[in-house]
């Protein structure tokens, strides 16, 4: 049987009638949009079957209603469509999969780290053991411990045990010891050795970053990022989930998956920072629930129903051998306390780097995504809760919506007198769709320039080519497909601006109804987390009334602040200790059983404040 041929990739796969073109995609690794994981919601898994050894069958009524014309020109939705014989399949440009923009940077706010790591290294001259009363190699290195140090009896990995006699024989100046909190050697090294390197990691559902740091100096040697290879499997946690309901052997893929990735990133980074990963004698995870799970290799499957409960909340120290991971073979990994279902250890991450829990004054944190996550509280009281925004702020449900990748629009200006538009693309390529922050970005330009009203509806009496009717109601072209990379018009249709609606009116309500519960509306501060977060404009974030306190409150973006709290945890003992703390006293706030929540999601629909602060920023 002649095979499908994804192009321009040329990888080929047997045709098999049980499966999408979406999941064959997968399974040969075609690079593929499918932001809504195959449920035919998102349009985005748009292909073009070319030549074909038989008829094919007619596209459906779901196809006809996310591909519109595009179906007279041969799209068809991967999703939807199962091929039983050979044919070509063309993937266009705006249907792949670029790498994306991985936040790699730290909050703009460092706080000073004081460097008390778990691991210490201690050197020791062990004596030779004597003929007159012979003490064993393990004994004669705890006593020079205990004399040198102080150190009372700490266990031996029996890694570190095999290795003691060749150790301690083999350089006269004697031995290095590397402990965990003094409770235990989980490294022997012959000689004087000073260094000591450790390594935090961000899983995030699509990137994940390492970050390789000097726990002697505190400096960050490598910082390396990867998109989350678990993708191919699923795009969306909830997708993984089912993955892991559906196939026995799923949830060990998606923790293979993560785990080979991990090893890439200390693989890459420690040859860039010329270490060796054995000497790595620590590393700390901070990431989603369903990633923390999926790593661990916990059953995620609750997670995905009310009331959301995951497996554990308490931060978890395991042997790093034991996940799989390269590093030091004695060494440990510390996976950081998580809240809730949707409330991560990422979360936690990011109230440590920001400080909140510090505070005098109460602070606002936002950490956009599919699943908004916020935080207000300070030292005194935390709430918590996590919306969900849908896929909008990552590009999904929007027309031209992509992910944060070479050729996305980031930044959109409208002139108001002349509604000539000028925009920024990632990479300065041609612009190929709209990035989270670009959608934002072009929406609250086309309501300053009176293009969108204060409902959302778009101000059809306006004379210009740029305002037409489209198959979604109005649309405003915001780059015509002479200037873009795939030779279509680029366009924010009425329905993008409904979703968009929909995704701040939950962040809005969401943050609304913790700033309630805690019982105040004065806050100076709003910290604004992730990848979305970092690259919106915040007078943008206002003029679309993202979230409450604009007007008075300063807004910051603070970068990969997860990151930056993993790297924390790892370089000072107390932070992790912090963490544990923010995480118990933290109040988790169900939105769903919030009454108020609907209220406010409903009543902050519109873009009211428009006018409110042009000038104040
Ligand atoms: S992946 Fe096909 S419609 Fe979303």
């Amino acid at each position: 049987m002649s095979p499908i041929i994804f192009l321009p990739f040329e990888k080929e796969i047997e045709p098999d009638g049980d499966l999408t073109l979406l999941q064959l995609a997968r399974k040969v690794g075609v690079p593929l949009e499918a932001p809504c994981g195959g449920k035919r919601i998102c349009g985005k898994c748009k292909v073009i079957v070319g030549r074909s050894n038989r008829p094919l069958p007619p596209p459906s009524e779901r196809e006809q209603d996310l591909l519109g014309k595009l179906v007279q020109k041969g799209y068809r939705l991967a999703c939807d469509t199962i091929l039983t014989h050979g044919a070509s399949v063309v993937i266009p440009e705006e249907s792949r999969t670029g790498r994306q923009v991985i936040l790699t940077s730290d909050t703009r706010h460092p706080y000073p780290v004081r460097l008390r790591p778990h691991v210490t290294r201690c050197h020791v001259e062990v004596p030779a053991p004597a003929i007159n009363a012979v003490l064993a190699d393990r004994e004669r290195l705890l006593l020079a411990l205990k004399e040198a140090y102080g150190i009372r009896s700490p266990e031996m990995d029996l890694f570190v045990l095999r290795q003691l006699p060749q150790a301690l024989r083999s350089d006269p100046k004697g031995v290095t010891a590397t402990l965990r909190d003094g409770k235990e050697i989980i490294d022997l090294r012959a000689g004087r050795e000073e260094r000591l390197y450790g390594v935090a990691f961000d899983v995030g559902t699509t990137t994940v970053v390492a970050f390789l740091m000097d726990m002697v100096s505190g400096e960050k040697r490598a910082v390396m990022p990867a998109m989350n290879p678990q993708i191919a499997l699923g795009d969306d946690v909830i997708t993984r989930i089912s993955f892991c309901q559906e196939r026995p052997d799923g949830l060990d893929k998606l923790r293979s998956e993560i785990v080979a990735c991990l090893n890439g990133l200390v693989a890459e980074a420690t040859a860039q920072a010329g270490i060796d990963p054995g000497r790595i004698m620590e590393a700390t995870v901070v990431g989603n629930t369903a990633m923390h799970h999926l790593l661990a290799g916990l059953d995620p499957r609750y997670l995905s129903m009310a009331p959301y409960p995951p497996v554990l909340q308490a931060g978890q120290t395991l042997k790093a051998r034991d996940l799989g991971l390269h590093i030091g073979t004695s060494a440990y990994v510390h996976l950081l306390p998580l809240k809730a279902g949707f409330v991560g250890s990422d979360t936690i991450a990011c109230i440590l780097a920001t400080g909140l829990h510090k505070r005098k004054a109460p602070a606002l944190l936002i950490d956009l995504g599919t699943n908004g996550e916020i935080v207000f509280g300070n030292r005194d009281r935390i709430l918590c809760c996590s919306t969900a925004a849908g896929p909008a702020f990552e590009g999904g449900h929007i027309r031209w919506g992509m992910r944060a990748a070479a050729g996305a629009i980031e930044r959109v200006r409208i002139d108001p007198d002349t509604l000539n538009v000028e925009w920024e693309t990632i990479d300065h390529e041609k612009p190929s769709g709209l990035c989270g922050s670009g959608i934002i970005s072009a929406a609250a330009e086309m309501i300053r320039s009176g293009i969108i009203l204060s409902r959302g509806n778009m101000n059809g009496s306006l004379q210009t080519p740029r305002l037409r009717e489209g198959e979604d109601g109005w649309e405003f072209v915001l780059v015509w497909g002479s200037e873009t990379a795939t030779g279509q018009d680029i366009v924010l249709t009425q329905r993008d601006v409904a979703e968009l609606q929909m995704a701040k009116s939950a962040v809005y309500a969401g943050a609304s109804v913790l700033i309630e519960k805690y019982g105040t509306a004065s806050f100076s501060r709003i910290f604004l987390a992730g990848a979305c977060g970092n690259y919106v404009d915040p007078r943008d974030a206002c003029v679309i009334d993202l979230f409450p306190g604009c007007l008075n409150a300063k807004v910051v973006g603070v970068g990969n602040a997860a990151g930056h709290g993993a790297c924390l945890a790892l370089l000072d003992r107390n932070k992790s200790k912090e963490a544990e703390r923010i995480a118990r006293n933290a109040e988790y706030v169900e939105l769903a059983a919030a009454n108020r929540f609907q209220e406010l999601f409903v009543s902050s629909m519109c873009f009211t404040s428009a006018g409110d602060f042009e000038d104040d920023f």
